[in-house]
């Protein structure tokens, strides 16, 4: 097993999780816990689209790993009574793949592109038209022979999923009739997460045990399910099979997650910051260096949750670590910190 998969909070998707993602994964609205301000839209857009017979307008989700994209896209789908095409940025290497699937889409139908930020310029311009004005450019031919014949397609709707919003095009964005961006959780809506979860299960769960998880769980649906699939592992072997707080607890720690949810990783980044660059500013890329992870897993999966919970800054000159942060590894706060720090800022 590898260093990622044992993790809680990892970036990447193991087999095993895909099995419990699905078994987790919400398929209706009203099994879809929190979001209300957006959801509750989402419902009035379905609604609408519903009684005028239309395709849902084009929506992005945007949003940290494990919040709940993949399983919206899904449960608009089946609310709108229609199919989905799921694939990836990645995975349409050309215009012919798009092609490939936009042909087959029945009216209405949700096509669903995962990491869409990764999309190639070139598939990426070949979209505009079809989502636009639901027609593609089709060349035929090579050379002088090549001409190119619009075909229309049918109306359908494009639900794209990303982690990095800042990395999409301008043109690509402004096509999307309504942009929603994933909030991590608070820990009652964890909680109730967490009690469907077991329900699913059929492991039983005291409050306080519920409680105890959805605070260790980084305020993310899918890091509070691999919790739970732990604790249950604990519970069995060490307890009578019931997850109650001490139980919760004590496999949180034996995970190395901490009171507030932050887990190995985490607190590494925090420290690197601390003490080997002085609490910063430091540069993302040598923040990478120093860490052995790749940029892109730093700024998707461990800097957002730590920029939201206030234990790091970014700054034009790279990222600090706040007086959270000192508090956190108990360390005394420098001077400098104890200050407001008024050059925060976030560029996204
Ligand atoms: N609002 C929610 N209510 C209940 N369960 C949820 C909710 N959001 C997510 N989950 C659970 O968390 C799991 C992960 O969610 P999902 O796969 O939709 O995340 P994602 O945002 O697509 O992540 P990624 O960026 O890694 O693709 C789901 O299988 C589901 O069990
Ligand atoms: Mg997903």
């Amino acid at each position: 097993m590898t260093r990622m998969s044992e993790r809680l909070v990892s970036s990447s998707v193991s087999g095993d999780d895909d099995r419990f993602d699905r078994l987790f994964r919400p398929s209706r609205f009203d099994d879809y816990v929190g979001q209300r301000k957006h959801v509750d839209n989402l419902k009035i857009f379905v609604e609408a689209a519903r009684r005028r017979g239309e395709p849902l307008d084009h929506t992005l989700l945007c949003g940290p790993p494990g919040l709940g994209k993949t399983t919206l896209a899904y449960i608009l789908a089946k609310e709108m009574g229609v199919q989905v095409h799921s694939t990836s940025g990645p995975a349409l290497e050309h215009k012919g793949a798009l092609a490939g699937l936009l042909t087959k889409l029945e009216p209405g139908d949700v096509l669903f592109i995962d990491e869409i930020h990764r999309l190639n310029m070139a598939v990426e311009e070949s979209l505009y038209p079809a989502i636009e004005d639901f027609e593609i450019d089709i060349v035929t031919g090579d050379g002088a022979f090549a001409s190119s014949l619009k075909l229309a397609l049918k109306p359908f709707c494009l639900v794209g999923a990303t982690t990095r919003t800042g990395l999409l095009s301008a043109p690509l964005l402004s096509r999307f009739g309504y942009v929603m961006r994933l909030d991590y959780y608070p820990v009652e809506e964890l909680v109730a997460i967490v009690e469907r979860s077991a329900g699913l299960f059929g492991v039983p769960l005291d409050g306080s045990g519920a409680l105890e998880m959805a605070r260790r769980s980084r305020g993310t649906p899918r890091i509070a399910n691999r919790l739970l699939r732990r604790v249950r592992d604990f519970a069995e072997v060490l307890g009578t099979g019931r997850i109650d707080e001490a139980i919760a607890r004590t496999a949180a720690e034996r995970l190395e997650i901490d009171g507030s949810g932050l887990d190995t990783m985490d607190r590494r980044l925090l420290s690197v910051i601390v003490d080997d660059y002085d609490g910063g500013p430091v540069g993302l890329d040598t923040l990478a260096a120093a860490m052995s992870e790749a940029r892109d897993t730093i700024e998707d999966v461990y800097e957002p949750y730590l920029l939201q919970q206030g234990f790091l800054g970014r700054t034009p000159r790279g990222r600090v670590a706040t007086r959270k942060a000192y508090q956190l590894l108990g360390k005394p706060v420098p001077a400098s910190r104890s200050a407001a720090q008024p050059d925060l800022f976030d560029p996204e």
